[in-house]
């Protein structure tokens, strides 16, 4: 297979591509058991967070070039948008980002919610030196969480950025040595799973949803999540504790 599903336990499932021949570039088969993946994952309760992973040499080198050099705009336009599964996977979603993420593997790292990268990793957007531009969201989830000024210079050059300077500019979460980004993303799957998933899952919907809207409106949908919060057995639980000094046991409801 070319990519490999692991539920983990503790709430936790590992996604991984598999494809080290063609440096994990995403072909239809890829993509389409990507999307079947996070489709699984996002039905039922025993997944609370999820990772995505590539290898220890490279994330994804994009899509798969000679699987659309010769593709027509029609072609195109009929393949199934594998990225909506992705995009609309409603629980925390954490990238672990070691080597190359380009194009596609780029815009499939920007779909996380948390971006975990080796120091030796490299971002980049070069869709035009192969004549084209971002398809997955490159031009616009980078430039809104980046900026126009520097997402320009990545999509306008094509030239990778290093995982130091995409953490700088905003959009790696943390830098962390090669050989341990995976543990890491894990680690940080397992606390965020340990936590109440109802408001996990609003805190990114409030979030990704709030980010499109004009902050009147945006406040207005956090703060009927945050009541809808007081309707959960967790926030009974969580503030019980709290008060009780014990910790809290959450189960989910
Ligand atoms: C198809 C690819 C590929 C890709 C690598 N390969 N990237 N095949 N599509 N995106 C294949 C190579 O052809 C080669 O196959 C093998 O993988 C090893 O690649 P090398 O280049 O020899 O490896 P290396 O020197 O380690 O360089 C790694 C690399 C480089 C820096 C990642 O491969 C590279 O620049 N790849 C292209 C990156 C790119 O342009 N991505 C954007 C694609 S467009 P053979 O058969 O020769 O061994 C895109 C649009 C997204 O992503 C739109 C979303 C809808």
């Amino acid at each position: 297979m070319e990519t490999i599903l692991e539920r983990r336990g503790d709430g936790i499932a590992l996604v991984r591509i598999n494809r080290p021949e063609a440096r994990n570039a995403l072909n239809p088969a890829v993509r389409e058991q990507l999307a079947a993946h996070f489709h699984d994952l996002a039905a039922g309760e025993e997944v609370r967070c999820a990772v995505i992973a590539g290898s220890d040499k490279v994330f994804a080198a994009g899509a798969d070039i000679k699987a659309m050099a010769e593709a027509s705009p029609s072609e195109m336009m009929r393949r199934p948008d594998v990225w909506v599964a992705i995009r609309a996977f409603p629980k925390p979603l954490i990238a672990a980002v070691n080597g190359w993420a380009l194009g596609g593997g780029c815009e499939l790292a920007l779909h996380a919610d948390i971006i975990v990268a080796g120091e030796s990793a490299r971002f980049g957007q070069p869709e035009i030196k192969v004549g084209i531009m971002p398809g997955a969201g490159g031009t616009q989830r980078l430039t809104r969480a980046i900026g126009k000024y520097k997402a320009m210079k990545i999509l306008l050059t094509g030239e990778p950025v290093t995982a130091r300077e995409a953490e700088a500019l905003g959009f790696v979460t943390e830098v962390v040595p090669d050989a341990e980004v995976l543990d890491r993303a894990l680690a940080l799957a397992k606390s965020i799973a340990a936590l109440p998933p109802v408001a996990a899952r609003k805190i990114k919907e409030v979030v990704l949803h709030g980010a499109d809207m004009p902050l009147e409106a945006a406040l207005l949908l956090e703060r009927q999540a945050f009541q809808l919060m007081f309707d959960t057995a967790d926030q009974k639980e969580g503030m019980a504790a709290f008060i009780e000094k014990r910790a809290p046991q959450f189960r989910g409801r």
